[in-house]
């Protein structure tokens, strides 16, 4: 650590009383790196206004981190330039909500009285300045294309490209990075860079971070070269999440990629649960996650935490009595909250779930153990499932959650623009006995009772091991939020002779609030082919299936594998 003294003079500050500011050093094996939760100002028609308000609250946001001594602080996507609705026609509105951003490395704009970028840029690079921290944000990006239109990529009559940009400024104020999102969700009139950009920066606590934003996470390019073609440790995401049950609420995704990849993953989100969207965490990789918040009311909240570098490819050991700790604003601090509609749950959004295959684990009193094969479309997965359930704890008057074992092998529409290929093994929640019921969850004014306690729970399939493949460990409790990295066991083996690799995912606690035990992944090479049905001709075939009290099925186990050695 090395401490750097600030002159109260120079800051004008009065009220923190912390007079030192400490900066994590290039030789140290941690950094403190910071993410802001936060629910912004959207009225008005005037874009310039808005933001002004919007970076006002983010430099209170800034200097909170300061006072945590966060080396690093990332806001959300669309939470600066906002408050307009992306449509074709709407485009005309983006000019006066937008920005240009100057190529990184080319402006200081808090030190430049003719800096191009918006009255909010050059605030949040005065507080990154004043602040000594590198702060990253995420804007709508104008670029006058007039001259850098070619044939090939024409410049729009209006005379602009408009991207999805995250923008860094260093500790002086400066634009050391920019990012231009690649894999756009439903934002028309937003354009996309020729190829996608692998955009990295290091930082003078010599992490290199890599860039992406929100929907990214679920896309080959650029997330994954980053880590495995870029050497990126530490990825920075800033995110609009619409989260959706049972495999994509925010957290979960964050944490089952920060798993998957065994990166570093700093995730801020945008707040609003009327809107689905909310969801900021820090991340550790195979280490699990470090600090979380997904809060079912609106909130503006900073999330720190002492993040373990990543050197010669180990993960450092740190401990730390002061971090992680989360910092709820007041309504006073932030006013963003006064006056908004509030609502006792987030409406997430339910996958559908029709095309898959999948098998109700029945609700036997007492211990069972349930061992199938359950397949879709040629993905075969091995379930073996040992619960309790209590069948005097339920009644008519409570509510409960049943599940299945739920198998897909096949494509997805998001958010009816376009579609994904998805590949599953899992074990999912559903509120009553339909199919149809798998991803919801009970109102917040229900009663609710947890009947089932898993003691095992072990998934395991064959994927492709190419590179158009990735898959994760995703779980879910019934507080929305992943598994420990502790609770669970994940491991890839390779198939010799053949192009596949087998996963196992193994519950390792007991557990009676599961919600979503998976491994999920994505099939990149079906992208953009049509959305699977339950059709007849490719339906799931259940191979096999045993469903047994703990002895029956130990008496099976034993005939059928120890007496025939004998
Ligand atoms: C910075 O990181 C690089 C790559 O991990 C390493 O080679 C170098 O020694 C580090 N520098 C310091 C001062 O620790
Ligand atoms: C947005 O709403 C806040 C709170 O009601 C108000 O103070 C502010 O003036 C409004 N902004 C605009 C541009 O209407
Ligand atoms: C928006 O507000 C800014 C700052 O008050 C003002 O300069 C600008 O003219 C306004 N823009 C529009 C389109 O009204
Ligand atoms: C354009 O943006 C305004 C303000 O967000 C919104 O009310 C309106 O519905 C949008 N128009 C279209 C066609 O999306
Ligand atoms: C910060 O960024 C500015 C502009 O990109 C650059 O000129 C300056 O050297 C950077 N400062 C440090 C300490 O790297
Ligand atoms: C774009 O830049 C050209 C000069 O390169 C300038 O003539 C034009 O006015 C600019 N357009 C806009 C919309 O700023
Ligand atoms: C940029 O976006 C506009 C609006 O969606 C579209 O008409 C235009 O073709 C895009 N241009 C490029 C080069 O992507
Ligand atoms: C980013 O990296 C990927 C894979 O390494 C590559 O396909 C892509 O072209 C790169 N993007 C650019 C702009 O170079
Ligand atoms: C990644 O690291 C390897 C091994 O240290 C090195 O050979 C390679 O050049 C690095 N690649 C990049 C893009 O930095
Ligand atoms: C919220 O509404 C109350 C009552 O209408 C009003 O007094 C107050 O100024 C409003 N606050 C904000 C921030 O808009
Ligand atoms: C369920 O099993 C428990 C313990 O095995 C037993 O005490 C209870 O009576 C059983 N309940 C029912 C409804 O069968
Ligand atoms: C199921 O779990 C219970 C509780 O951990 C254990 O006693 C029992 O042996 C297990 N049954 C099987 C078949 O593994």
């Amino acid at each position: 650590m090395r401490s750097l003294s600030l002159s109260i003079a120079v800051l004008g500050l009065t009220v923190l009383a912390q007079l030192t500011f400490e900066v994590s050093a290039a030789d140290t094996i941690s950094y403190i790196g910071a993410v802001a939760e936060y629910y912004p100002v959207t009225n008005g028609t005037n874009g310039t206004t808005i933001a002004t308000a919007n970076a006002n609250n983010y430099v209170t946001i800034i200097k909170t981190a300061w006072g945590y001594n966060a080396d690093i602080l990332v806001f959300p996507e669309d939470s600066l330039t906002t408050g307009m609705t992306y449509s074709d026609t709407n485009r005309t509105l983006y000019p006066s909500f937008g920005s240009v951003v100057p190529d990184a490395g080319l402006d200081i704009p808090c030190d430049n009285a003719s800096t191009v970028v918006i009255e909010a840029l050059k605030l949040i690079s005065c507080a990154a300045k004043q602040y000594s921290i590198y702060v990253v944000v995420n804007v709508i990006e104008k670029e006058n294309c007039t001259s850098t239109g070619t044939t090939s990529r024409p410049c729009p009559s209006d005379g602009y490209f408009f991207y999805n940009t995250n923008v860094v400024f260093n500790r002086t104020g400066g634009i050391v990075s920019r990012y231009r999102k690649f894999n756009l969700f439903a934002e028309p009139g937003i354009n996309v860079t020729s190829s996608p950009e692998n955009v990295t920066f290091t930082t003078d606590f010599n992490v290199t971070f890599g860039l992406i934003i929100c929907n990214d996470i679920l896309y080959k390019t650029p997330a994954l070269s980053l880590v495995d073609d870029h050497n990126v440790t530490d990825i920075i995401f800033p995110a609009r999440w619409f989260s959706e049950l049972p495999y994509l609420t925010s957290i979960q995704t964050q944490s089952a990629w920060s798993y998957a990849n065994n990166v570093n993953l700093l995730a801020s989100g945008y707040n609003n649960p009327t809107t689905s969207n909310g969801g900021s965490g820090i991340h550790a990789g195979t280490s699990g996650k470090l600090v979380t918040l997904l809060s079912e009311s609106a909130k503006n909240a900073l999330l720190v935490a002492r993040v373990p570098k990543v050197i010669d490819g180990v993960r450092s050991n740190v401990v730390s009595t002061t971090y992680p700790l989360t910092y709820e604003f007041s309504s006073t601090e932030i006013t963003t909250l006064a006056n908004i509609t509030t609502v006792s749950q987030n409406a997430f959004y339910q996958d559908t779930l029709a095309p898959y295959a999948t098998s109700v684990l029945p609700l036997t009193n007492g211990t069972t153990t349930t061992w199938l094969e359950l397949c879709d479309r040629e993905l075969c997965c091995s379930f073996y499932v040992n619960r309790t359930f209590s069948a005097s704890s339920v009644n008519s008057s409570v509510n409960y959650y049943r599940y299945r074992t739920a198998v897909f092998n096949g494509v997805r529409s998001f958010a009816g623009t376009t579609t994904a290929g998805i590949q599953t093994c899992s074990v999912i929640a559903c509120t009553n006995d339909t199919l149809a019921s798998c991803g919801l969850r009970f109102n917040a004014t229900e009663t609710v009772v947890q009947p089932t306690v898993f003691n095992s729970v072990f998934v395991s399939g064959n994927f492709s091991k190419n590179s158009t493949t990735m898959q994760m460990p995703n779980s879910l409790t019934t507080d929305i939020l992943p598994l420990n990295a502790s609770d669970f066991t994940y491991n890839r083996v390779n198939i010799s002779g053949s192009s596949l690799t087998n996963i196992t995912y193994n519950l390792t606690i007991q557990s009676s609030n599961l919600y979503t035990f998976a491994i999920y992944g994505r099939n990149f090479s079906a992208d953009e082919l049509a959305v699977s049905s339950a059709n007849v001709a490719s339906s799931a075939v259940q191979l096999l299936r045993f469903s047994f009290t703990t002895s029956v099925f130990l008496a099976v186990i034993e005939t059928l594998f120890v007496r025939s050695y004998l």
